[in-house]
């Protein structure tokens, strides 16, 4: 039997979270563990504008054919220009970019090809990270390490060990960073922070890959690069990973970019043939209907302003949602201070509730969070707040 070797794995740590939930029969249950966007009635929308986007899109198609292992140059073009504004033209000729199969696709491919041109170069990830990241990452062959990132007693960014970290790092190691609403932490990096990072990076000639899964989730879309475009305009070369997951609602379209930008034209030229051949060898092409409807949309004026507006209201009911719940905590314990959960961007904060804490959430108040006590404060409404500050309270001993 060529299969009897393979030994039933335990489940993953996030979407086995959603599985139990889904198997919880109690009708107060609340899912705080998934990764995804919610609104107000608990449901993850289409915006609008991705939805005119995609019947004009649809109404026009009139093949299927293949497109390419690069995918959608339109969509490649707008999206990395989302990303970073002006400089995407100043920097268009030294930029090599493959539309992916999402976010995780990105980082999965950028892992690929640091392997093929240099097999000894280690990445280096926060602590902690986003679950799926050295997963990602590290089945390319690299290796990996991890660099202090959070600090739990401030619930802040613990910024002077992390660029210390930096500057003590080999010339030419890679550092992968959260462009935005970091995962899970929700602490973000301030203006000031990264213009220091930018200093060490460039000095100690260190190579960003930057992962924006989460443009427009933190403050708008804008606000969210800061960081991302302080470094491109540094450093003569960085990886980019690009999601539409969470900011178009494509989730399930699985679409996403890599950007690469080299030393040179002629080194930009070389990394697209590695990236199409790579992607070639792996799956051939990337899914054309997410990216089709990107590029439509983003192309068009009138439906971009209409999907920056949702978009905007999105992030306004997530900053709504982290006042109201850390205003019933307080109310609860006063003697606590739950500001962390206001100063937080995205949809994450870490709560730092221990596993039997976690454990008991679920058990005893159907409340349902991933191993690392992450919360997703969309999962939180109108209607469950009280129920939620009750259970966290019930088990912060
Ligand atoms: C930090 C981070 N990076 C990348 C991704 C990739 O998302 P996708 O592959 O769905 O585009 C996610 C999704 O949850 C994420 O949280």
């Amino acid at each position: 039997m060529i299969f009897a070797n393979l030994e039933q794995l335990p489940p993953d740590p996030i979407l086995g979270v959603t599985a139990a939930f889904r198997a919880d029969p109690s009708p107060d249950k609340t899912d705080l563990g998934v990764g995804v966007y919610r609104d107000d009635r608990g449901e993850t929308p289409v915006p609008a504008a991705v939805r005119d986007a995609e019947r004009a899109m649809l109404a026009e198609q009139r093949t299927k054919t293949y497109v390419g292992p690069a995918g959608n140059p339109e969509f490649n073009q707008r999206i990395v220009e989302l990303a970073l504004g002006p400089l995407a033209a100043e920097l268009r000729e030294r930029t090599a970019t493959i539309q992916t199969v999402g976010g995780c696709g990105a980082l999965r491919l950028g892992a690929e090809l640091i392997r093929a041109s240099r097999p000894e170069a280690v990445v280096h990830v926060s602590d902690p990270t986003w679950a799926n990241h050295e997963p990602l990452l590290g089945t390319s062959g690299l290796s990996l390490a991890r660099y202090p990132y959070y600090d739990p007693a401030t619930r802040g960014v613990a910024f002077e060990a992390m660029r210390d970290h930096f500057a003590r790092l080999p010339v030419g190691s890679v550092v992968l960073l959260h462009a935005c609403c970091h995962n899970p932490t929700g602490a973000d990096l301030a203006p000031d922070e990264w213009r220091s990072l930018g200093d060490v990076i460039e000095s100690r000639g260190l190579v960003p890959f930057v992962d924006l899964a989460y443009q427009g989730f933190g403050d708008d879309v804008e606000a969210d690069v800061f960081g991302l475009r302080h470094l491109a305009a540094r450093v003569p070369q960085f990886l980019l990973a690009l999601s539409c997951s969470k900011n178009f609602g494509l989730y399930r379209e699985r679409t996403g970019a890599l950007a690469i930008v080299a030393g040179s034209p002629a080194v930009a030229g070389a990394i697209a043939t590695h990236q199409a051949r790579t992607a070639r060898r792996m799956y051939s092409m990337p899914p054309d209907h997410g990216a089709a409807v990107a590029a439509r949309l983003l192309g068009n004026p009138a439906l971009r302003a209409s999907w920056l507006g949702e978009l905007g209201g999105m992030v306004a009911r997530m900053k709504a949602l982290r006042s109201l719940l850390a205003g019933r905590l307080a109310a609860r314990r006063p003697e606590v201070d739950f500001s962390w959960l206001t100063r937080h961007r995205g949809m994450f904060s870490l709560t730092g509730l221990a596993a039997t804490a976690i454990a008991e959430l679920r058990e005893r108040h159907h409340v349902y969070l991933p191993p690392d006590g992450r919360i997703n404060l969309a999962g939180v409404s109108d209607d469950n707040v009280d129920r939620v500050a009750d259970s966290l309270v019930a088990v912060m001993g």
